[in-house]
């Protein structure tokens, strides 16, 4: 089955259509009581290349200095988590990259935090006849895209790699020991291929630095099935991607204007959704903000790192605006009781 499946995303399939399109189920999970709330800090978020279907690039810069890469590093993941991260997931021909790596270009090193991603490819020959050096090799390629010497995070895009997790282990080690990269972290993982991988690469003595989920207030699947929880306890940061679920979580889309069909991630119908951005409308208005930052606060406020794709000034500022404050323990509650479990898929989100 499994082969099949790879087959099908090899060549191109949707990982996801189809598969976010019933009824929202509800989450029934209570809010934790505020004495169990997210440490993290309140300036922790990471922009991404737009929506994954928006090939194009942002990234901001910050402040706060990055050390360069030490291959014998056991630096917690958690320590690069107050700094904003530019992701330049690879798309097909690597055109993210190519643009982050112009907008990157004569800045400080140490300015700013770059993560890109390895996908295995099933139908990709390369994959099966270097099984550990596939990560390695593409990362190569990724770097020269970028016109950088490393990376501060390498990811598996997916659990769906044709490979062992002690073959791509020994990849990501290689690219870790050779400095190709600070860290490296999983994504979609399940918790229990998470401590696989970090088994494996604690046999070469790499950390694994984070698992990547999609997360949010219409997707809270890792919280519920401890994903946020295994990550804190690993001392791992949490990423949750599509932290605004494609914008749906912004007011942008109504029932008469929904979004393209090819925004795929937590698709429900919009009159599935009503009663969930009613609550987040309220909140927003009565702190006055906008309901994507209440909606990225809510995330940073359940341990989160938000990966959010952000496409103009003003999407950045409204993604700025969600940093430095907290929900109250009331508002996580009333966001909690129209918020949506969602399920996972044996495809790509088995996490
Ligand atoms: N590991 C994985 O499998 C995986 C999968 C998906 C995504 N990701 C990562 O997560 C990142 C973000 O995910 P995503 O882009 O799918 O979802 P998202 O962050 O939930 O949605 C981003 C989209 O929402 C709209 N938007 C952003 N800010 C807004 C605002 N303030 N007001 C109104 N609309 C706003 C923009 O699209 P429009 O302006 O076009 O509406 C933007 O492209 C990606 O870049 C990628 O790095 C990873």
């Amino acid at each position: 089955m499994d082969k099949i499946l790879q087959t099908g995303l090899s060549l191109g399939m949707s990982t996801t259509s189809g598969f976010h399109t019933g009824k929202p189920k509800p989450t029934e999970s209570p809010s934790p009581p505020s004495t169990a709330r997210s440490t993290r800090p309140t300036s922790a978020l990471a922009a991404g290349p737009g929506a994954t279907r928006a090939r194009g690039a942002t990234g901001r810069k910050s402040g706060r200095p990055c050390k360069p890469p030490d291959a014998s590093s056991t630096t917690p993941a958690s320590t690069l988590s107050t700094r904003p991260r530019p992701t330049a997931t690879a798309n097909p021909n690597g055109e993210s990259e190519r643009r982050i790596g112009k907008l990157v270009k004569g800045l400080p090193r140490d300015s700013y935090v770059i993560q890109t991603k390895w996908l295995g490819r099933a139908m990709d020959v390369k994959n099966y006849v270097h099984p550990s050096d596939a990560p390695y090799k593409t990362l190569k390629s990724s770097l020269e895209r970028l016109e950088l010497d490393y990376v501060d995070i390498y990811l598996v895009h997916g659990p769906t790699h044709p490979q062992s997790i002690k073959a791509v282990a020994e990849g990501l080690a290689k690219c870790a020991k050779e400095g190709l990269t600070r860290t490296v972290g999983v994504a979609n993982y399940p918790n229990e291929k998470v401590l696989e991988m970090k088994a494996a690469l604690a046999e070469h003595g790499i950390p694994l630095a984070t698992n990547q989920v999609e997360f949010s207030i219409l997707r809270r699947w890792p919280e519920v099935q401890g994903e946020i929880k295994a990550c804190t306890v690993n001392g791992m940061d949490f990423q949750g991607y599509s932290a605004i679920a494609n914008g749906r979580l912004t007011g942008k889309y109504t029932v008469e204007n929904p979004p393209p069909k090819t925004y795929r991630f937590s698709s429900y119908p919009m009159e599935d959704i009503q009663e969930t951005l009613a609550v987040l409308e309220k909140i927003a208005k009565a702190r006055g903000k906008a309901r994507a930052s209440v909606a990225l606060n809510y995330n940073i406020s359940k341990g989160a790192l938000p990966v959010v794709g952000i496409r103009n000034p003003e999407q950045a500022r409204q993604a700025i605006d969600a940093l430095g404050w907290r929900l109250s323990e009331e508002e996580m509650i009333e966001l909690d009781r129209v918020s949506v479990e969602d399920t996972k898929t044996v495809f790509w989100q088995q996490g």
